[in-house]
């Protein structure tokens, strides 16, 4: 019989079923859940907060005197507290009648449980002593956890990227793995991966606007890192590291264009079934000393799989409505909230263009900033727009095309398939991603997983915020009946459906 990716086992053990869903509805154990902070103590802290653009102190509302001149060469502070405030402050607040309060960021984040850590490293700012620092979410402060320049370490362990040699700021995403399992258990580990894609979506959307040009980093030695950042690896490691050299600074056609890289898979033993999430990302690492196979790796991705399929079928082009963003993509981000009901109307086939032309714009950016969107698809069940029949689409973003696969109202399905929630039977749109995870796995190994869910959470990350800019409602789901949505959508068995988005018009609006 032939074997199986653990990649491919974790996503068949983690499937939810309606008549299993108890394995994963155990009770919450509310004294046991995580924090969603890290406490770093340390005498150098900065206090990132004078340098943020607002009249008042996002976190007290009192008033902030005006922002700090920028100073410093070869760029200040400021950029660095505006580019981690918008890739993901604290952006709400919201206080309960009890007395608690409930912070909320930038970037979504399943069950509002904020797995992803982010740590910065710097060198050469007259601003900032060379080090790396942990990004301090509750009170938007950095705080040094290593003194020293570590260019070298980075160098080496991202596998020489180039990105990072022309950069004075790297930011490093890692995940606390339990503050998502507390409640999601093995199922964790997706939604892990999506929420840290949201995140590294408002980086790459909001770095151009402080002139950095980010480059998303896949590939790199897991162990070694992890251990530079001090990290215990039962608890947490590495997900991203993106380099963001200044914009001057690098021409991003002399720089690798993407830097997935494969890992190496390994025979699995007896023991496999437990803790399958960290066996998974364990798995997935790429260790010094192995080769991995960056010359196949290093093309750019070959979207014409993408727009070979179903190449018979109808089409249905989109017009071309690129959005218009005002001063700063920032304010849509401080605007951003997941949709809390859809209120079943619809909206037209211009606004679904303008978010799909925006969702999918990295495909033809320099630097382009996903993993490899060449394995990642995307299909639409569209509910009520004007403009186009009711049905299951599959979408080319390339030639911004719909084809029509299945003409019919399927909210019944969708409503279903996404555990009741009624999100998806109101919604005007369910954006699917969906991937073969058999061919990305002979591609990159059972890292194939991350850099699958992780490129849907920034797609899905750019869905959110052109949703927002239209005035539109927004939110993902991560939770769904996997098998009833391969079936809706007629996928294959080796075929995953990786993340939904729901699209519509706000209830209250
Ligand atoms: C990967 C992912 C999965 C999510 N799944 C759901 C879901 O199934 N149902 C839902 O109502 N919201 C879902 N959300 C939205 C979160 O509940 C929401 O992001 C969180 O409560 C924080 O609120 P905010 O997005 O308004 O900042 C999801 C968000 C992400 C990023």
């Amino acid at each position: 019989m032939e074997k199986k990716a653990l990649a491919e086992i974790y996503h068949e053990e983690t499937k939810y079923h309606e008549a299993r869903m108890g394995k994963f509805q155990r009770p919450l154990d509310w004294g046991a859940q995580p924090s969603p902070y890290k406490d770093y103590h340390s005498e150098k802290k900065i206090d990132l907060i004078p340098y943020l653009p607002f009249q008042n102190n996002p976190f007290t509302g009192e008033p902030l005197p005006p922002a700090k001149e920028q100073g410093g060469y070869p760029f200040g502070i400021g950029e660095i507290s505006r580019l981690l405030y918008f890739t993901n402050g604290v952006t709400g607040i919201l206080q309960y009648p009890t007395g608690q309060t409930l912070t909320l960021r930038a970037a979504p984040t399943a069950g509002g449980l904020y797995p992803t850590e982010i740590y910065v490293a710097v060198r050469g700012l007259s601003a900032l002593e060379s080090g790396i620092y942990n990004f301090q979410v509750k009170d938007h402060s950095l705080v040094l956890v290593w003194e020293g320049d570590f260019w070298g370490e980075f160098e080496r362990y991202c596998m020489r990227h180039e990105a990072i040699a022309n950069a004075n700021l790297l930011v490093i995403m890692t995940a606390v793995y339990q503050r998502s399992a507390w409640r999601y258990q093995e199922r964790a580990y997706r939604r892990i991966l999506l929420d840290t894609g949201h995140i590294l979506g408002n980086l790459v959307v909001y770095a151009p606007e402080e002139g950095f040009t980010p480059f998303p980093i896949g590939g790199f030695l897991d162990t070694s890192l992890n251990r530079l950042l001090f990290l215990d690896e039962a608890e947490e490691g590495v997900l991203a590291v993106v380099a963001l050299p200044q914009r001057e600074k690098v021409n991003p056609d002399e720089i690798r264009p993407t830097s997935a890289v494969a890992s190496q898979r390994m025979p699995k033993g007896e023991d496999d079934l437990k803790m399958l999430q960290l066996q998974l990302h364990r798995v997935s690492s790429i260790l010094p000393g192995e080769k991995s196979d960056l010359s196949r790796v290093q093309q750019p991705p070959d979207l014409n799989i993408l727009e070979s399929k179903y190449h018979l079928k109808e089409a249905n082009a989109l017009p071309d409505v690129p959005i218009e963003w005002g001063e700063s993509v920032g304010q849509t981000i401080l605007l951003r909230r997941s949709t809390r009901g859809l209120s079943g109307e619809g909206f037209l086939k211009e606004e679904l263009a303008s978010i799909l032309e925006y969702a999918y714009l990295p495909l033809s950016a320099v630097p382009m900033p996903l993993f490899d969107p060449s394995i990642l698809e995307t299909y639409l069940v569209v509910q009520k727009v004007v403009g186009l029949n009711e049905g299951v689409y599959y979408y080319v973003p390339q030639k911004s095309e719909l084809r029509l696969l299945t003409a019919g109202d399927f909210r019944e399905q969708t409503w279903h398939f996404c555990l009741g929630q009624d999100l998806a039977r109101d919604a005007a749109v369910l954006v699917i991603h969906i991937a073969h995870l058999k061919r990305a796995v002979e591609k990159y190994g059972d890292r194939a997983y991350r850099y699958l869910h992780l490129d849907a959470g920034q797609i899905g990350e750019r869905l959110n915020l052109a949703a927002i800019r239209l005035g539109l409602g927004v939110s993902g789901i991560g939770g769904f009946y996997d098998d009833e949505v391969n079936a809706l959508l007629g996928l294959s068995l080796d075929e995953i459906v990786v993340y939904i988005t729901t699209l519509g018009r706000s209830r209250s609006s």
